[in-house]
């Protein structure tokens, strides 16, 4: 992704931070929290960074971790610390910090996290090997990443996709936004543009992830990719 069309993809992720979590939970039909609960599960104790935290809402509910949260647009990070550090507040953990940054390019020392998680924003890094590299650079040494973002199974899944964030989450889309140009159209895009499920097991091999493993875990809206730093 190039820099006028990055530009344009921030522009139309800022402007789905309202209506974020409820179109999110139309278009899984329900089923998001059970994935990110399934994220959660996964995570060890320990130093743990989330990789495109969006407006908080998996943050949020990230139990009794040291958690640091990076995403490249200011209003997102500043929705998230309100609500994330208000959660964790009322349990007693203490505040996560919020980094403005890509996975491009992770401000953090080499092996200072005990896992990674990005969930719904892997499909939006402009350089995604070099997100990876940079996920296994500031991994400890058998420390997980995992990744959750809608990949096509085949050709045949992708053109099925397509249709559902067109039609389905598109019209919802369109009756809550209130505009015809609403923001979910660029989110299509993406989505359109994302590769297969293997394409990205090859990837995470590729920049030197062992253990990896793909697990379609909602036929197009969800992959599960799970890896190790060796
Ligand atoms: C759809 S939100 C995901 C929110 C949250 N993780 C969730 O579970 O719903 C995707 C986020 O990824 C961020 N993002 C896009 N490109 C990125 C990149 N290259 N590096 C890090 N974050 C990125 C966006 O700014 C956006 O806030």
């Amino acid at each position: 992704m190039e820099g006028e069309e990055w530009d344009e993809l921030q522009r139309n992720l800022m402007a789905t931070i309202p209506v974020y979590d409820r179109i999110n939970r139309f278009a899984t039909l329900g089923q998001v929290s059970r994935w990110r609960k399934m994220v959660r599960e996964k995570l060890p104790q320990g130093r743990v960074l989330e990789i495109g935290c969006g407006p908080g809402s998996f943050a949020e509910d990230v139990v009794g971790r040291d958690l640091v949260c990076v995403d490249p647009i200011p209003e997102m990070l500043s929705t998230a610390e309100k609500r994330v550090n208000s959660a964790r507040a009322e349990r007693g953990d203490s505040p996560a910090e919020f980094v403005e940054s890509t996975a491009e390019e992770l401000p953090f020392e080499d092996g200072s996290f005990d896992a990674i998680c990005s969930l719904f924003s892997f499909r939006d890094w402009y350089d995604k090997k070099a997100g990876l590299s940079e996920s296994l650079r500031v991994l400890k040494p058998g420390a997980p990443i995992i990744i959750i973002d809608p990949a096509k199974i085949n050709r045949l899944h992708g053109i099925l996709g397509a249709l559902w964030m067109r039609v389905w989450v598109g019209s919802y889309a369109r009756i809550v936004c209130g505009v015809r140009d609403h923001p979910w159209k660029w989110l299509t895009k993406t989505y359109e543009e994302f590769g297969n499920t293997r394409d990205y097991v090859s990837m995470l091999q590729d920049v030197g992830f062992i253990d990896v493993e793909a697990r379609v875990i909602f036929p197009g809206m969800a992959t599960i990719w799970s890896a190790r730093s060796p």
